[in-house]
């Protein structure tokens, strides 16, 4: 067992280490997690990992962990910094870090480290309480034409509510805020798949092909954006940026290339996340019906009902962290350099965290880790969660005999979670 102490700095540090745990293992364990299969269900694998160790060595070097204490203390901690752009570039060339994809990706807020990531964030600005009400009415009437397309569907039968809601209103949302056309919606919502390979745990080389291929377009996309707005600035997020931006950097296009990362990065973060969030809460709470009757009886509890699925099977399950010096993490010696992958759709589910994890239940008040933690935390969750809980109010008051037509089908993934589709009917 590790023994905590304080270090000068008031951090917490492990003195003692447990055995090495068994590469192989592992390796099993991940090839059943990348199939649809795996993703149908990966809770009972997750388990088989927890029951190895609090940190479990991984495959292709660098460690698992999946208890929910040590995860929060690790995206809390000064001493675990995110892969940057410099980190990459030690990987070597030939590795999927110096990826096309991956070198754009190391430039934008999340894969940065302070202090440039204390500059970049302070310049996002983002949700306050007066954008969130001016977005209110917005989110309701595009949820409320969402719905009316599902009614007309539903009238004839079955019909996706993955495809007809799920994918629909994040992109819809988040392209209203940033002020985008709406007919480039389907454009960006397919690059968006494809982008995301290169933030997932361990993409294939045809993956991270399409991945580079849909990072250039999107360089495109946006740097023509962001030079629109310089020359038509408006009341908009990319206009704001602009503003900031030629306060902090005497370059303009420094300045226009940080506001490019801003609304690159803004936009990838708000759509799978997003779609994942809406069409999971819809899928759980069509499996509970007990919980979907009780919710239409008492809409207060939506709310609850979008936290407890983030606890219970959040978009994201796997947060990367680097260290910055040799440690010892959870019993585990870890490198400085070395990776951890924090799995926190296991965290969420830890029995030493929660009572009942795997019990979906409204009733609870979830701590949980599906928006990071620390100085990382998601600065899309409030926009994320009025979604979310504009749809779900909407649709238990709207259609009380929805139900599951079959179990959908998962992309074979394993960070970014994403459904393929959701077929459901009126009973
Ligand atoms: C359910 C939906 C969402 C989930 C589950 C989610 C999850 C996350 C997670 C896990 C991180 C941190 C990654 C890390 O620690 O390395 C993050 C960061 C971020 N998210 Fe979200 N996100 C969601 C929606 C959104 C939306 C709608 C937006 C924008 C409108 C957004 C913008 C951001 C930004 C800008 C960051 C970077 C923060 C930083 O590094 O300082 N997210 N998100």
């Amino acid at each position: 067992m590790a023994a905590d102490t304080e270090d000068q700095k008031g951090d917490v540090v492990e003195t003692a280490i447990t055995p090495p745990s068994d590469r192989r293992f592992a390796v099993s364990l991940f090839a059943r997690l990348r199939t649809a299969q795996g993703q149908a269900n990966p809770f009972p694998i997750y388990a088989e990992l927890r029951a190895r160790g609090a940190v479990v060595a991984a495959p292709w070097g660098g460690h698992l962990v999946t208890g929910f204490d040590l995860c929060d203390r690790v995206l809390r901690s000064r001493d675990w910094l995110e892969p940057d752009a410099r980190w990459r570039e030690r990987q070597g060339d030939g590795t999927r870090w110096t990826a096309p994809s991956s070198r754009e990706m190391s430039r934008t807020l999340p894969a940065l480290n302070p202090p440039d990531h204390t500059l970049v964030r302070r310049s996002a600005g983002m949700f306050d309480r007066a954008s969130l009400e001016e977005l209110r009415g917005t989110l309701s009437r595009v949820t409320s034409r969402l719905l009316d397309t599902l009614a007309e569907r539903l009238h004839d039968g079955e019909a996706d509510f993955n495809a007809l809601v799920g994918e629909e209103l994040p992109v819809a949302a988040i392209g209203h805020w940033l002020g985008l056309p709406a007919a480039d919606f389907p454009r960006l919502r397919d690059l968006t798949h494809d982008q995301v390979f290169t933030q997932e745990l361990l993409p294939s080389a045809s993956q991270l092909a399409l991945s580079d291929a849909a990072t250039a377009e999107l360089r495109g996309y946006f740097t023509d954006l962001v030079r629109h707005r310089r020359a038509h600035p408006g009341d908009d997020p990319v206009s704001r940026w602009i503003t900031v931006w030629d306060g902090l950097e005497s370059d303009r296009d420094k300045a226009d290339e940080a506001v490019y990362f801003l609304t690159l990065f803004v936009l990838l973060a708000a759509l799978e996340t997003t779609s994942t969030l809406l069409s999971t809460m819809t899928l759980l709470l069509l499996e509970h019906p007990r919980q979907w009757e009780w919710l239409s009886v008492h809409p207060d509890l939506v709310p609850a009902a979008v936290e407890e699925t983030l606890r219970y099977d959040p978009p994201t399950h796997v947060i990367s962290r680097v260290a910055s010096r040799d440690c010892v993490l959870g019993g585990a010696e870890v490198r400085k350099d070395e990776m951890v992958h924090l799995m926190v759709g296991a965290a969420n589910r830890d029995p030493a965290r929660h009572e009942d994890p795997e019990l979906f239940n409204l009733h609870r008040r979830p701590a949980h880790l599906a928006f990071s933690g620390g100085i990382h935390y998601c600065l899309g969750a409030p926009l994320a969660r009025l979604e979310a809980q504009t749809l779900l109010h909407q649709l238990v008051r709207r259609f009380p005999r929805l139900t599951l037509v079959r179990r959908p089908t998962w992309a074979p993934r394993v960070a970014f979670r994403r459904l393929l589709n959701l077929d459901v009917t009126l009973s």
